[in-house]
């Protein structure tokens, strides 16, 4: 895993190149597959390839017009029904007071990763994107307001090849024993 780990970027520019469904298939695979707290498995994938769809989402997404140059997005939705019964009204935004919204934010994301890191092996790029509202984002494809979009991924073939982006060093984060 330590060569994808490496080589993986976040790739903002896509060649005019469909991606198999076969490929997205493997990479919705790959999220299935990950680790969650209690194994509630929060997450939901919306695969969106229509020019319309797109077009909306990189508009409530501040606009990033180079999303447009991936063929598909898989917007990833965290789900708390998996934490707090139907019964109860729960109305979620980035301002929402819920402990369980961090549970299934986090284990969201690490099905996200798994979708990166899966693309990077199958020659893939991908970038995730979060700069977006909740309130911008759901009316477009009819997301329920229960739901907490965590990141839409760009996915294509890479038509940049980014050097690294800095890392802090690891004298710089590890601790041993304690802080
Ligand atoms: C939660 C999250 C949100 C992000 N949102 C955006 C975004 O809205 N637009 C964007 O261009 N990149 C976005 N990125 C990509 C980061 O800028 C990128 O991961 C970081 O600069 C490190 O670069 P690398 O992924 O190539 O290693 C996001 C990454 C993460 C993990």
């Amino acid at each position: 895993m330590i060569k994808e780990i490496n080589t993986r970027r976040s790739i903002r520019k896509y060649m005019d190149k469909p991606v198999d469904d076969e490929k997205i298939q493997q990479l919705l695979e790959s999220a299935r597959l990950a680790p969650s707290g209690s194994n509630t498995q929060p997450w939901h994938f919306i695969v969106v390839k229509s020019d319309s769809g797109r077009q909306k989402l990189s508009e409530a997404s501040h606009n990033q017009s180079w999303m447009l140059s991936a063929p598909v997005f898989i917007v990833c939705v965290a789900d708390i029904r998996c934490r707090i019964d139907e019964k109860v009204d729960v109305f979620l935004d980035e301002n929402s007071p819920q402990g369980e919204l961090k549970q299934i934010i986090r284990d969201t994301s690490i099905s996200i990763e798994h979708i990166l890191l899966e693309a990077d092996s199958l020659g893939l790029g991908t970038c995730w994107v979060a700069w977006f509202t909740q309130e911008e984002i759901r009316p477009i494809l009819n997301i329920p307001d229960d739901k907490y979009v965590v990141g839409i991924i760009t996915v294509g073939y890479a038509n940049e090849a980014p050097n690294p982006r800095p890392r802090k060093k690891l004298e710089d984060i590890i601790h041993y024993e304690n802080w």
